[in-house]
């Protein structure tokens, strides 16, 4: 990162933590309409995941079907670094075909989830506050002789009772879960709430030191990466994320948006993560490819847009100094800046464009060259270096 980017980097190191990233791309992501992957498909994200230094890969629902299972046991063979998680209702037949899927994991993690909130309980699961603990309990019990490890999800905990959650959390600990995930499944929550939430849980839960605290948040109101980042301050160590926040309905926390935040405003946050941020573009593109949905331009860190400058304002500000208008480079992400030239930009982008094309001219050709791009800038959306050549020959001729 070039610090002429940041802001104030005064972090001494002691200060700072680690918060595990918890991609859940092929499960959640994969939920969505317009992004399932099959198998293969599966297997080369899962690989990419691995290179991009995810901590840990939810790699399906095995029980969901056939081929999820067999993704997720391929997944789990071949994966070195990275946990492999697998994911299973609260319910003896999920739970045995999680831990069949995850046999060849060197570093394999069940992830068990169970509504807890008054909704859920009353009109999804029909079952009471401790009906609901005893069904946790029995599958955190199940699922430990199976997996390395257990996480444990309270299904749209966000607008659970705290103290409830509390209490199951509790159980969930004494039943030998390590992870305890408090997810906002349906997007609800603002980041100021979320922060009580984790503050609360952080003080109440029996045996909270003993685990880590896990924050999955979905963007039904756009603040999943915000409620993410907001957990984070309130001491979640691990973050559920997507692959350009793919997920159920308008998505879950972006992974690349989340990584940057923690890594740009480093001194403010004071984690690390094990991301190697120059993988988040080809990543990203990666889904775009398997999945066939395009990235949107306008996206976060790995659109289009993303480090694209066409004002002519803005690409004067460029040329001076590019921590006018970046505030991390394309290069930490692995992507590229583009100048581009439109209607928007002046007469340094142009100049400059011309030189780098080997067209060095004076002040009075780049004036009478200028006003032939404008013309032509106003007739088409962008004006390329092909464009540039040809408007360069006609002058050239009528000169
Ligand atoms: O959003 C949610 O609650 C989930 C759980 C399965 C973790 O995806
Ligand atoms: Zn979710």
């Amino acid at each position: 990162m070039n610090p002429a980017h940041q802001g104030s980097t005064d972090t001494t190191e002691a200060d700072v933590g680690r918060v595990r990233i918890f991609d859940t791309t092929l499960r959640d992501g994969e939920q969505a309409p317009g992004f399932s992957m099959d198998r293969r498909a599966k297997l080369r994200m899962a690989h990419a995941l691995e290179e991009l230094g995810v901590d840990i890969i939810e790699a399906g629902f095995p029980q969901a079907s056939p081929d999820d299972f067999a993704a997720v046991a391929e997944i789990a063979r071949s994966l070195k670094a990275p946990t492999v998680a697998a994911l299973a209702r609260c319910m003896p037949d999920d739970i045995d075909s999680a831990g069949r899927a995850l046999e060849g994991a060197r570093h394999s993690r069940i992830h068990l989830f169970l509504s807890t909130s008054p909704l859920h309980r009353e009109h999804k699961l029909g079952k009471s506050k401790q009906e609901v603990i005893d069904i946790a309990a029995t599958a955190i019990r199940r699922a430990k002789a199976l997996a390395h490890e257990v996480e444990f999800s309270a299904e749209d905990a966000l607008r659970t009772e705290p103290d409830y959650l509390a209490e199951i959390f509790s159980v969930a600990v004494e039943a030998g879960a390590s992870v305890l995930n408090a997810p906002d499944t349906v997007g609800y929550v603002t980041p100021f709430e979320i922060t009580e939430m984790f503050n609360y849980l952080r003080k109440h839960v029996r045996g909270a030191d003993s685990v880590m605290f896990s924050s999955h948040c979905h963007d039904d109101l756009g603040m999943a990466v915000a409620n993410t980042l907001a957990a984070v301050t309130a001491g979640a160590r691990q973050v559920e994320c997507t692959i350009n926040g793919i997920g159920e309905r308008a998505g879950n926390a972006a992974l690349e948006e989340v990584v940057m935040a923690l890594h740009t405003r480093r001194a403010l946050y004071k984690v690390d993560t094990g991301i190697q941020t120059r993988r988040l573009f080809p990543t990203s593109r990666l889904l775009a490819e398997v999945t066939g949905q395009p990235v949107p331009r306008n996206k976060a860190i790995v659109g289009d847009n993303a480090f694209a400058h066409e004002s002519g304002i803005h690409q004067h500000g460029m040329l001076k100094h590019r921590g006018t208008y970046e505030i991390m480079t394309p290069q930490d992400v692995g992507a590229k800046t583009s100048l581009v030239l439109g209607k928007h930009s002046g007469r340094h982008a142009l100049r400059q464009r011309l030189a780098e094309l080997d067209h060095e001219l004076d002040d009075a050709a780049l004036d009478a060259v200028f006003e032939r791009f404008k013309a032509l800038a106003d007739r088409q959306r962008s004006v390329t270096n092909d464009d540039l050549e040809a408007l360069m020959g006609a002058y050239e001729d009528d000169t």
